[in-house]
């Protein structure tokens, strides 16, 4: 009998990430024989631990923290999605090498229309930061056709950068795009995102005032104890706030689908990790 696929959640570090819990779940809900671990990979040899794992039988990895540019260098092939992220957070490998992916984005706007029930199409939508993780989301963002998408970063060249490569597509599906600095978010907003990472420096909610409208949502990438002030600040904002795990667990039932070809079940997955980290 042959031995299980195996996969592993590649990123530094990656002790508390909770891909093992939800790809095991995955695994058993659509009866598919496979092992997935965690991957830590050190800093400066992200390309040799991917590639030793590959060679002892690895069929693909997800990419997390600090790692999503750096595999997107190591794959010979990409998705259009990813290719337009210049970010990969999924791995797939085949006989041509290494073929990348990015579900981030997909999985953001699932939890967004699916899980929170609030279509993009035609809102104004607010996304603070312009790092890794709002590359990953921001072209997923765009073809949900927001009627406006404001991208806010306190370092606003990153921002233009950002949306420079983004307005041809952008312009495909007729949303105005535009940047600001976190100071200049003028309210009224529907949907607000945040891919800072100002939680993790301690530094709370990077927006001062009232930038979203009444009712609205708030979605915090993050999770956990890091996600709390958020959560909190879109309390007061009278807005629902989201956390980052409903994000988490659709990205994840993506990669599963383009490893396995089949599409896991999210719901009672999302649930069961929720009661988990409670
Ligand atoms: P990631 O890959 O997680 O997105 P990153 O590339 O370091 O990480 O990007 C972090 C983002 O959070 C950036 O947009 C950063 O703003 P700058 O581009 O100005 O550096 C933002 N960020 C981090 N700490 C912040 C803080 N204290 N206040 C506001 N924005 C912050």
């Amino acid at each position: 009998m042959s031995s299980p696929d195996r996969y592993a959640v590649a990123g530094n570090p990656v002790a508390h990430s909770q891909s093992p819990f939800i790809h095991a779940a995955f695994a058993a809900q659509t009866g598919q024989a496979l092992v997935y671990e965690r991957l830590l990979c050190p800093l400066d040899a992200f390309g040799p631990t991917v590639e030793a794992f590959a060679a002892a039988g690895g069929r693909g990895c997800n990419v997390t923290v600090p790692f999503k540019f750096e595999a997107f260098a190591l794959a010979r092939r990409h998705s259009p999605r990813a290719a337009l992220a210049g970010a990969v957070n999924t791995l797939r490998f085949d006989s041509q090498g290494w073929w990348g992916d990015n579900t981030d984005g997909l999985g953001l706007v699932r939890d967004i229309e699916g899980n929170a029930g609030r279509p993009l199409a035609g809102r104004r939508v607010l996304l603070l930061g312009a790092g890794g993780a709002s590359a990953g989301v921001l072209g997923s963002l765009i073809a949900g056709r927001p009627a406006e998408l404001v991208l806010a970063n306190r370092t606003l060249d990153k921002a233009a950068a950002l949306v420079a490569s983004h307005q041809a597509w952008a312009a495909e599906h007729g949303v105005r795009l535009a940047t600001t600095t976190l100071d200049g978010c003028s309210g009224g907003f529907d949907i607000l995102v945040n891919g800072t990472s100002a939680s993790l420096a301690g530094a709370g909610v990077p927006v001062q005032g009232q930038v979203l409208r009444s009712g609205g949502l708030a979605v915090d990438m993050m999770y956990g104890a890091a996600a709390r002030p958020f959560l909190d600040w879109a309390e007061a904002q009278g807005a629902e706030g989201r956390d980052g795990l409903g994000m988490l667990v659709e990205q994840a039932a993506e990669a599963f689908a383009l490893w396995r070809g089949v599409r896991p079940e999210t719901a009672p997955v999302l649930a069961a990790l929720r009661a988990q980290l409670a």
